[in-house]
Parts: structure tokens; C-alpha cells; sequence
């Protein structure tokens, strides 16, 4: 199973890919993720992205495009993956279409998880990442068993500087800039499913489900 799971920051994409990642035994594959990692590892490529990251842009495409191609050519994701912040714009859309084709794949299911901006707020600001493993957390929504330290690795917690409102508010306009035509992408060639993503997280975990398994319409 090919997915694609998209929505504004912070409607809840990482959280739901981790979880179908675990119900499905394939991978996540999330760009902001791996953009992180790096920029705390400090490589040439945390080292160019991190201006972007900050001030909540797009990474250019020639240092994220290569990574995901990449990775999806990998053995573990023969049976499938899911795919988390990637693609945000047509460009990367295209790149995407063009390396399934190539390996004679395509993608089974594109998810839109809507959320208002009143949500996405309440939820970025009170998010916790771990430094470990990058499990997420909401302090209220979804609390650490002990506050500060990660329920999975025993990391440390932090807030993500994107975080900050007026980052925030940034990253909503490049999502309207440079996202939306993305879903109109997948609109067309009827791949894109639209939930609701207001509700607990397990309940909006089974309207995905039912998307992928073909109960419900969510058609847009
Ligand atoms: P990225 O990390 O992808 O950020 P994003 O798309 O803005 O999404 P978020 O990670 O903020 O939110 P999410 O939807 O995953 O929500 P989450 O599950 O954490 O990208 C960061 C930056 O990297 C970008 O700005 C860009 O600079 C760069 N980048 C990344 N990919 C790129 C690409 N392809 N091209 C170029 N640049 C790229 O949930 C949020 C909070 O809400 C959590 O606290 C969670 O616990 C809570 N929550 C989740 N679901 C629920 C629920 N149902 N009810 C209550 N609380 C909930």
C-alpha cells in the first residue's frame, strides 16, 4: 500500500502515519523528519535547510526530492509506505509520479486531513517532539507518561522553534501557496480522499482506515 497523507502543519499527518505504519508494517517516510535529524546532526544538508526551516519555507526541491526518490527505491518499502510531508508542491508531485512510474508503482490512496487554523494552533503549540525518535506528543491532547521524557526511547522533549506563532502562520501560507494545488493534483486523477481531522486521534485513525479500506466516502 502506497499512501500519501496531506493537510495543513500540525492536522495530525506524523501522528497518523506512525500509527498506520504500525498497523500496516510499512514504512513512514517523513521529509520534515528527516530534515530535522539532520539539522541537529549538522550535515551539509541540515546546514542548508535549516534558514528555510526556521523561518517556515520550503526547502528547495534539489535536497528533498533526491532523499524521498531515494528512499522509496529502498527493499523495506517494496510492500509499501506511507508518505508524510512530501509532496508540498507540483514540482515534487511530478518528481514523485515520475519515479513510481519508472519502477512501475503507483500510489493507491492520497489523504487530505482537514483542520481549521484554530486547531492547527491549540495543536502546534502544545506540541512536544522527542529528540530520540521524533515520536510526537500534545501536552494535553496526548501527554508523556512522565512529563519531558519520550513514552518510547526515554528522549528528551522539546518544542520545535517552528512552532512559534508567527512561524506558524508562515507555514499556512506556503501550505495555501504552494500546497493546495497539489490536492487539486490528485483531485484530478481521483486519488484524493478527504476526511475530517477534527476528533480524538483514534477516531480520526479509523476514518483513514476506512478510506484505505475502502469503507466510507470521502470523496471531495
Ligand atoms: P513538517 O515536519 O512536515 O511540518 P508540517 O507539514 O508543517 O507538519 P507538522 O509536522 O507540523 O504537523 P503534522 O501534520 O505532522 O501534525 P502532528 O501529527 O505532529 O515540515 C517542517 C518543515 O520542514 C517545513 O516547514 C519545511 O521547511 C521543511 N519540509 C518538510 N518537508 C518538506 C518538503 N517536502 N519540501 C520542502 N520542505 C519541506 O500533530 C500536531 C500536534 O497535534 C501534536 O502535538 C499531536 O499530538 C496533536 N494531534 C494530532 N492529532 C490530533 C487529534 N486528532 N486531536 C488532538 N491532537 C492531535
Amino acid at each position: 500500500m502506497r499512501l500519501i497523507l496531506m493537510g495543513p502543519p500540525g492536522a495530525g499527518k506524523g501522528t497518523q502515519a506512525r500509527l498506520l505504519a504500525e498497523r500496516y508494517n510499512i514504512p513512514q517516510i517523513s521529509t520534515g523528519d528527516i530534515l530535522r535529524v539532520a539539522v541537529r546532526n549538522k550535515t551539509p544538508l541540515g546546514m542548508k535547510a535549516k534558514e528555510y526551516m526556521d523561518e517556515g519555507r520550503l526547502v528547495p526541491d534539489d535536497l528533498v526530492v533526491d532523499i524521498v526518490v531515494d528512499r522509496i527505491k529502498k527493499g523495506d518499502c517494496h510492500r509499501g509506505f506511507i508518505l508524510d510531508g512530501f509532496p508540498r508542491n507540483i514540482a515534487q508531485a511530478e518528481a514523485l509520479e515520475k519515479t513510481l512510474n519508472g519502477l512501475k508503482r503507483g500510489i493507491d490512496h492520497v489523504v487530505d486531513i482537514g483542520v481549521q487554523k484554530k486547531e492547527i494552533i491549540r495543536r502546534l503549540s502544545y506540541r512536544r517532539v522527542c529528540r530520540g525518535c521524533e515520536e510526537g506528543y500534545h501536552l494535553i491532547f496526548a501527554p508523556p507518561l512522565n512529563a519531558n521524557v519520550c513514552d518510547k526511547c526515554g528522549g528528551e522533549l522539546y518544542q520545535r522553534d517552528d512552532d512559534r506563532e508567527e512561524v506558524i502562520e508562515a507555514r499556512l501560507k506556503v501550505y495555501e501557496e504552494a500546497t493546495f494545488p497539489v490536492l487539486d493534483f490528485y483531485r484530478r486523477n481521483g486519488l484524493l480522499r478527504v476526511i475530517d481531522g477534527i476528533g480524538g486521534i483514534d477516531q480520526v485513525a479509523q476514518k483513514i482506515i476506512d478510506v484505505i479500506e475502502g469503507r466510507g466516502d470521502y470523496n471531495p
